[in-house]
């Protein structure tokens, strides 16, 4: 499964690229917001930064709802860099614009996807990723993680390559049930990632073996 991290903090981009696990980036309006990033030219700059940070693919969303205005945006910010995924939300003229760009071999990534259908949809049109929000469902009481379950199966039945990239992901836990169900990404926060760092044994095994280790070598 592909590590991403669901940020524009540069900071905590460049840890998790340090850590060597990460696969790539995800953003959106309200993540570049929390930045302080504002205005068309900075947040360009910005997903410059981004692009200079990582290897991997870095989503960057479009502000247009229309079709004309979704494909203008999208390929200036393609244009960025190679590492740049169009990111459109499902709505109908996202599902134009992303067959659009795969018939222009522009990587997109649908958002904001809530159902089975609405990842059909998407994989139909050709997108590169589809974006389930997990989190977000559970917090309205419904199965966050049931929904890529059965993404996972319907993709499987019919071999589309379309990715699924578990967004919203809120916590560690997220992350293992993505792995176990099969999704191919999952994308959150630095502090779900470095969770999956922590166990009580692995501390009071190496506090031991270090406690060993200077016994014998005082
Ligand atoms: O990847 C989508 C993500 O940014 C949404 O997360 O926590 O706002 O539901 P959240």
């Amino acid at each position: 499964m592909k590590f991403f991290i669901d940020t524009a903090n540069l900071e905590q981009i460049k840890e998790a690229q340090e850590l060597g696990v990460l696969d790539g980036v995800t953003t959106n309006p309200s993540l570049m917001a929390k930045e302080g990033i504002t205005g068309k030219q900075n947040i360009l700059d910005h997903y410059l930064k981004i692009c200079e940070l990582v290897e991997g693919d870095v989503s960057a969303e479009v502000i247009a709802t229309d079709f004309d205005g979704m494909v203008a945006e999208g390929e200036e910010l393609a244009a960025l860099d190679s590492k740049i995924v169009v990111k459109l939300p499902l709505i109908e003229d996202g599902i134009k614009a992303a067959k659009y760009f795969s018939t222009k071999g522009i990587k997109t990534n649908v958002t904001l996807v809530f159902s089975v259908g609405q990842a059909l949809l998407a994989a139909k049109a050709g997108a590169t990723y589809v974006s389930p929000f997990i989190g977000r469902l559970d917090d309205i009481s419904t199965d966050g993680l049931n929904l890529i379950a059965e993404i996972r199966q319907v993709f499987d039945n019919f071999g589309f390559e379309t990715e699924i990239l578990a967004a919203s992901v809120r916590h560690t836990m997220h992350i293992v049930d993505c792995a176990k169900i099969g999704a191919d990404v999952m994308t959150g926060p630095l502090s779900s990632i470095k969770g999956l760092l922590k166990h009580p044994l692995t501390d009071i095994g190496l506090e031991k073996f270090l406690a060993d280790y200077k016994k014998g070598n005082a």
